[in-house]
């Protein structure tokens, strides 16, 4: 079994009976705890950090575990593409908020668009589990889950007896106060505005009729291909008359970096992301081919 969920090839929804997910699994410690005492249940872990996806991937291997899955993604991204409403048992977060700073709470796992987004994917029935050290961060959860009016909110101290993760174990060290909070679905959340992106099934080549590039025309541009989304080039780089586009592709929130190839065919250049780049084929990436494609057509 492959551990790792490529987000940007794999069909959706996932099809993965009595999932369960842990967003910021970190050294993995917990995933790998309730993977072994749950081997009915399958469960995902979403995370940022490479080395941890890295981590998790070894030892799944090492231990032969077949019930546990990760992606490397940012947590709202993945339950935005990865699954449909209504399939995910239960949610955990463990210490997930590095974000004390009042002007970085818009980006805390639970603002309301995320914790919309993670409520809607969730089972009705099915719980998010939080544990924190920072009451701050329970407060304005709290506040989010409130808002969204679908959750049974319940919280509380945590009494360790065997510290679940690292960091746990250095709080508890610490004497720090451990929280718990556990909100369960009881019906759909109010809507939230939240940003969305359309994947398409194809992306198309574009052809265009070039003499020659000229690279100043095509490099350092940046362009608005829609309402928050942002197109930008960068360095051309050229081999056997064939070129290649730097690229930076922003769709609300949602970052893409990549090349697109300008191949020469006779009188003609062919416009395409670079097989090279790996990426999430998006309506607005078939845009930004076509900008690039309309560039060398007005050279
Ligand atoms: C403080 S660590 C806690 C790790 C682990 N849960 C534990 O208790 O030891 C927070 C983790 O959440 C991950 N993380 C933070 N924001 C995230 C996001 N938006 N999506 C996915 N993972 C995220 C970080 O990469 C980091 O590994």
């Amino acid at each position: 079994m492959l551990c790792y969920i490529n987000y940007k090839r794999v069909d959706k929804p996932l099809e993965i009976p009595n999932l369960e997910v842990e967003i910021g699994f970190g050294r993995g410690d917990f995933i790998v705890k309730l993977a072994k005492e749950r081997p009915e249940k399958n469960y995902l872990g979403i995370e940022l950090s490479q080395i941890s996806v890295e981590k998790l991937m070894k030892r799944v291997e090492r231990e032969k575990l077949k019930n546990v899955y990760c992606t490397r993604i940012d947590a709202y991204w993945g339950f935005f593409l990865l699954f449909e409403d209504e399939q995910v048992e239960n949610i955990y977060m463990n210490y997930p908020d590095p974000w004390f700073k009042k002007r970085h709470h818009k980006r805390r796992l639970t603002t309301p668009e995320r914790l919309y987004i993670f409520a809607r994917r969730l089972k009705t029935g099915g719980e998010i589990r939080i544990r924190s050290d920072n009451r701050e961060f329970i407060d304005f959860t709290i506040e989010t889950a409130k808002f969204l009016e679908c959750f049974e909110i319940k919280e509380g101290i945590l009494d360790v007896k065997e510290p679940l993760t690292k960091y746990e174990e250095k709080w508890l060290s610490m004497g720090r106060t451990l929280y718990r909070l556990n909100l369960k679905k009881l019906r759909k959340p109010k809507e939230v505005p939240h940003p969305t992106i359309e994947e398409v099934r194809e992306l198309f080549p574009v052809k265009v009729k070039a003499k020659e590039l000229k690279a100043e025309f095509i490099e350092n541009r940046e362009f608005k291909l829609g309402e928050e989304v942002y197109f930008k080039t960068f360095k051309l780089w050229e081999k056997d008359g064939s070129y290649l586009i730097e690229s930076l592709l922003s769709e609300k929130g949602y970052y893409q970096k990549f090349f697109i190839q300008l191949k020469r065919k006779g009188e003609e250049f062919v416009i395409d992301v670079s097989p090279f780049s790996e990426v999430l084929r998006t309506r607005n990436l078939q845009r930004a081919i076509n900008k690039v494609a309309e560039l060398v057509e007005s050279l």
